[in-house]
C-alpha cells in the first residue's frame, strides 16, 4: 500500500489538502483519521466535507459533544469524534451501524478506538505537530492509490 507524505504549514493548507483527498473519496469509504490532540484532524475534515460538496467548511465544527455529525447534501458524510469513547458500549451506543449499512463517507476521529469489523475500503491519514503550524500528514489507503 502507497504511503503519501506532505506537510502542511497552515491551516488553509491542510483544508486544501482536505479538499484534495476529497476528490478522490468515492463512497462507501472510512476515513479514519488518527494523530494528538489539536494536530489538525477537525481542520482536515473541514476540507474534506467542503471538498464533497456536502457542507460550507464553517458548518464542519468538532463533534465533541454529539460525537456524531451528519450531513446529506450532495453525499451523505458522518463526522465521528471517538475521543470519548472508552470501550465497546460506548461506540455502539453512537449507532453507527446505520452509517456503516449506507453509501456513505463515514470519517472518523481518533480513529484507533474504532472498533468494529468491516469491509469497508479504507482511507487512513496519520497527523503530527512538526513545530509551531507545521503537521505532517501521512496518508494511506486503497481508494486513494489511483491518484497519488
Ligand atoms: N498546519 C496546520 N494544520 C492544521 N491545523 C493547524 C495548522 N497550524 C495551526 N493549526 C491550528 O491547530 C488547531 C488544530 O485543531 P483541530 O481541531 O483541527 O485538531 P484535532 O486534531 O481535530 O484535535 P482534537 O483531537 O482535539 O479533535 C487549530 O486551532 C488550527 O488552527
Ligand atoms: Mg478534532
Amino acid at each position: 500500500m502507497r504511503v503519501s507524505e506532505f506537510v502542511s504549514h497552515s491551516s488553509e493548507e491542510t483544508i486544501a489538502k482536505g479538499r484534495e483527498i476529497a476528490a478522490g473519496l468515492h463512497p462507501p469509504v472510512m476515513v479514519m483519521l488518527s494523530g494528538e490532540l489539536g494536530s489538525g484532524k477537525t481542520t482536515l475534515t473541514k476540507g474534506i466535507i467542503s471538498g464533497l460538496g456536502a457542507a460550507p467548511e464553517e458548518d464542519v465544527t468538532s463533534p465533541t459533544f454529539t460525537l456524531v455529525h451528519v450531513f446529506h447534501n450532495h453525499c451523505k458524510v458522518y463526522h465521528v469524534d471517538l475521543y470519548r469513547v472508552e470501550n465497546f458500549q460506548d461506540l455502539e451506543s453512537l449507532g453507527l451501524e446505520d452509517a456503516l449499512g449506507e453509501e456513505a463517507v463515514v470519517i472518523i476521529e481518533w480513529s484507533e478506538r474504532f472498533s468494529y469489523r468491516t469491509d469497508w475500503p479504507r482511507v487512513e491519514i496519520r497527523l503530527e505537530h512538526a513545530g509551531g503550524d507545521s503537521r505532517r500528514i501521512a496518508i494511506s489507503g486503497l481508494s486513494l492509490e489511483n491518484r497519488l
